[in-house]
């Protein structure tokens, strides 16, 4: 596999490839890869001849008391796992070649709506530094094709929702969560879980599971089930900062037009958030 860090060496890595017919997938990071992260190479390797990783922590989608500086960083690790999973190139770039003005950048992307709610209501500015991110990655890579995982299903509904206002010429995919055997979604932030801490974490899953159930059998009463939501997290000891029912479409509480709900949460437990997401689909195939 092999490595760049500059801008000018990825483009021109790209270049090649796609001069020569070959289709190119792009799998975003911020590293500490886990098989969550692998399950997004797949995907990836299953639809490109070649794939591109980038492993870049943003610190334009850190809020200031976020945890930018103690996020785990295991580039050697990283490197050997994407070389096992058959990458072809590592896109590791400092924090200069991304923001080469520093903070002065004065670009930034905005998905209105989608970005001030759930998640955006209480990380402030944070999905429009993943959205300036994912977009300057999209231009420096040029792929086509990018995989994102489901299990930041905002982000996901995001960045899918940029691409089409900003007309991008990327095809954006998106790869089911991976949990552990308890159900637990894998993440980077579990890290941060004390091995008490751990065993409660599963509660989540439990929650969304115990919504769903109640949606599949026609309760429509989304207040009620997102108040049940609510207080069994807290009963299990976590913080939640919301438990809602969606549209899984516009992350609007479901209405007439309504092909398939999501039920998303995010709860604090110790120095975690963690956050984690179900859907409902109404229209079967
Ligand atoms: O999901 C992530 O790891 C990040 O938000 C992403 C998409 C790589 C942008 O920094």
């Amino acid at each position: 596999m092999e490595v760049a860090t500059t801008v000018a060496e990825v483009r021109a890595r790209v270049r090649d490839w796609r001069a020569a017919g070959l289709r190119v997938a792009l799998v975003p990071t911020m590293g500490n890869l886990h098989a969550g992260h692998l399950s997004l190479l797949a995907a990836a390797r299953f639809r490109a001849d070649r794939v591109v990783a980038s492993v870049f922590v943003n610190p334009l989608q850190f809020g200031p008391a976020e945890d930018f500086a103690a996020y785990p960083r295991t580039l050697d690790e990283d490197r050997e796992l994407l070389g096992e999973a058959h990458c072809e190139l590592l896109f590791a770039p400092t924090v200069e070649q991304v923001y080469p003005d520093g903070g002065a950048q004065a670009t930034l992307i905005t998905v209105r709506g989608l970005s001030s709610i759930l998640c955006g209501q209480f990380r402030p500015g944070h999905f429009d530094g993943v959205a300036t991110v994912v977009a300057k990655l999209f231009n420096i890579v040029a792929p086509d094709v990018a995989v994102f995982g489901e299990k930041d299903f905002q982000q996901f509904s995001i960045i899918r929702r940029m691409t089409c206002d900003l007309q991008l010429l990327v095809e954006i995919v998106g790869a089911p969560t991976v949990r552990a055997p308890d159900g637990l979604a894998l993440s980077s932030r579990n890290r941060y879980l004390s091995a008490q801490e751990r065993a409660i974490a599963p509660a989540i899953h439990h929650a969304l599971q115990a919504a769903v159930a109640r949606l599949d059998a026609g309760d429509r009463n989304f207040p009620g089930l997102e108040s049940a939501g609510w207080q069994s997290l807290a009963l299990a000891g976590l913080r939640p900062d919301y438990f809602a029912v969606r549209d899984a479409d516009d992350l609007q509480p479901p209405h007439a037009a309504t092909r398939e709900m999501v039920v998303l949460t995010a709860a604090r437990l110790g120095k975690a958030r963690l956050i984690d997401n179900l859907r409902v689909p109404l229209v079967r195939p």
